[in-house]
């Protein structure tokens, strides 16, 4: 949510501060901008609306060859207080120009400081991060370092933030509290950015700065410092190599990603299951079969939510441990009641969700059991939980997750199975599953085969103003799923419920021709779903099945997605996968920007 880039060394930086919010626009793409300074001070500063693209081409145009602005920062914004103007884009600057900020992050008390601020100063943006750059100018007196200090000591809230003087032009400040800011080094110059990825191709060492800690930036060289004093800290030799994979021949990244599912479960499985012996082997799950769990709660957001609540029912069944599922939002307003035979599993695909990694720190400060299952390596949340395995999903660039989704489903179950092992799951069982595992990337194949049919399929869905999406037991939150993705991909309003809720309100929305999408394979609730399905086409709504190959239909739907003939639990996946395509062929019809779905952002590091 908001990525920020900073340079400062031999180079022109303003083409290196492009291309590094290249790397952070999943962060937010509603506009763009970028200050460079120069050694006498002279500025450079442009700003556009819309994808960092938008700027590039500004850049380009107005740069010219004859000025090197040897020290920048720059910004990708996902809009949180004001609108989506030039007005409100980054770097921000203090009344004379002499100051300029950019920020990460939400500044709570934003507008009490503002108030006062305005008595003396005039305001031209709605952002809570002129503020900030305001409070610089207020409180400066001969020293950014002591200037930066007092000021965050003013600030509520989450922010990592870059800040440059004209009048000191090799300087660059940043300092963070809860929102990530990564130092990297090369012989060049010394960079800040808001992840590490962004660093990989022009940084040869790195450092994950802490929660209050100051980085000061001077000719190629930063140091370090917490509570104003210098602190010595070892960085990183730069082991990340990140590369967007080509889109191939798909149109989007999010059709290749849906495409990459069956190489990205093999990555999952890959060294953890012994499909030879038919069992499941990883250290990290041996160790946690160590720990007495009688719980399990499981803190996530958006889709990761539903992988969560989809695992839950793994573990209910496969193991006997009772399950919670809480959204991260939800975790932090709530009272926790600390239990220290629950295991705490935080699931997220970027590792620096706000909501999830503010639930975390909860947890560990009442020295509870903490596990990660996060995609991004080396991310903020696999750094905090006290233990952690990774999705491996490889980088998702789509801002809506999918195959990630299925990775992390795929983890949860192999946890599930692990537990259930040195509990009551039967032997026979645990194999049978795996076995059914080997094969499940072939089972997806087949499903993505079937990707024209399911095109033509959603071709005809995508008039529709309002669906709603049902499933039982597991495909409850299948259907959830399911349903998020249809919103944020083609912004079509979706609405999930369980299956059997139906018939206790929303019943009274389906008419004719209004449809309902219904998750029913194979497995113990499909007559039940058939009686309730009836019950829709008494009122003659529109039904649209996910149903196993082998079915006899009748005249139950108007329409069918088969799934591969396979157990429930792998119903789940082919039926998801299968449900990703529905969500993307929608939007590809109503001609919507399937990568970067508006106003989302793939690492929301805000509350
Ligand atoms: C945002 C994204 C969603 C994602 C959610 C959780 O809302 O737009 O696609 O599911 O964050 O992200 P996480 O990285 O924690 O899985």
């Amino acid at each position: 949510m908001c990525g920020i880039f900073a340079y400062n060394g031999t180079k022109n930086s303003i083409p290196l501060l492009v291309d590094g919010l290249r790397t952070l626009e999943y962060r937010g793409y509603d506009s763009a901008g970028v200050v460079g300074i120069n050694d006498t001070g002279e500025i450079f500063v442009q700003k556009a609306v819309g994808k960092v693209s938008n700027l590039a081409t500004k850049v380009d145009g107005s740069l010219g060859n004859s000025k090197v602005y040897t020290t920048g920062i720059a910004h990708t914004r996902w809009a949180t207080h004001g609108t989506v103007t030039e007005l409100n884009t980054h770097p921000h600057s203090s009344s004379k120009e002499r100051f300029y900020v950019v920020h990460n992050g939400i500044i709570e008390n934003y507008k009490e400081l503002k108030k006062e601020l305005e008595k003396k100063y005039t305001f031209y943006s709605d952002t809570d991060t002129e503020v900030i750059v305001k409070l610089i100018e207020e409180h400066y007196e001969e020293d950014l370092k002591k200037t930066l200090e007092k000021v965050t000591k003013f600030l509520t809230g989450a922010y990592s933030v870059a800040v440059i003087d004209r009048e000191n032009p090799g300087t660059i400040l940043g300092i963070k509290l809860w929102s990530p800011l990564v130092v990297g080094a090369s012989e060049d110059g010394v960079f800040i950015s808001s992840d590490v990825n962004a660093l990989s191709k022009v940084a040869s060492n790195y450092v994950m700065l802490e929660d209050d800690e100051m980085v000061i930036i001077q000719d190629k060289k930063y140091q370090i410092y917490t509570a104003g004093n210098l602190i010595e800290r070892e960085s990183q030799e730069m082991d990340i190599e990140y590369g967007i994979d080509d889109m191939g021949i798909f149109s989007s990244h999010t059709e290749k990603e849906i495409h990459d599912i069956p190489t990205v479960l093999e990555n999952v499985f890959s060294g953890r299951v012994n499909f030879g012996e038919k069992t499941i082997y990883n250290e990290t799950l041996e160790e946690l079969a160590e720990h007495e769990i009688e719980r399990i709660e499981i803190i996530s957001s958006g889709s990761s939510y539903y992988a969560g609540m989809i695992g839950s029912y793994f573990f209910k069944s496969l193991a006997g441990i009772s399950v919670q599922v809480t959204s991260g939002s939800e975790f932090l307003a709530d009272e926790l009641l600390p239990d220290t035979k629950t295991l705490y599993v935080f699931l997220s695909q970027s590792g620096e969700t706000a909501d999830t990694r503010e639930s975390l720190k909860i947890v560990k400060e009442k020295w509870c059991l903490t596990f990660g299952i996060v995609n991004v390596v080396g991310s903020t949340i696999s750094r905090l939980a006290d233990m952690w395995l990774y999705s491996h999903a490889g980088v998702e660039v789509g801002v809506a997750s999918t195959k990630n989704v299925i990775a992390q489903i795929a983890v949860l179950l192999m946890m599930a199975v692990s537990l259930g092992q040195k509990r009551n799951l039967q032997h026979s069982k645990a194999r049978t599953l795996i076995e059914e595992l080997e094969w499940l990337g072939d089972n997806i194949s087949e499903v993505l085969l079937n990707a024209p049919k399911i095109r033509e399929i959603a071709k005809k869905y995508a008039k529709h103003k309002s669906m709603f999406v049902l499933g039982r037991n597991m495909f409850f939150p299948v259907a959830g799923e399911a349903s998020l993705k249809c919103k944020e991909l083609s912004y079509i309003h979706t609405e999930a419920y369980s299956m059997g809720e139906l018939k206790h309100g929303p019943l009274a929305l389906v008419q004719p021709d209004f449809p309902c999408i219904v998750f029913n394979p194979a497995g113990k609730f499909y007559t039940k779903t058939v009686s309730n399905i009836q019950e829709i086409r008494a009122r003659e709504g529109t039904v649209l099945g996910y149903v196993t190959k082998w079915e006899e239909l009748g005249d139950l739907y108007d329409d069918i997605i088969e799934i591969p003939n396979t157990s429930e639990i792998l119903s789940i996946f082919t039926s998801l996968t299968a449900s990703y395509l529905f969500a993307l062929y929608i939007a590809e019809e109503l001609e919507r920007d399937v990568d970067k779905p508006k106003n989302l952002a793939k690492s929301v590091t805000v509350e």
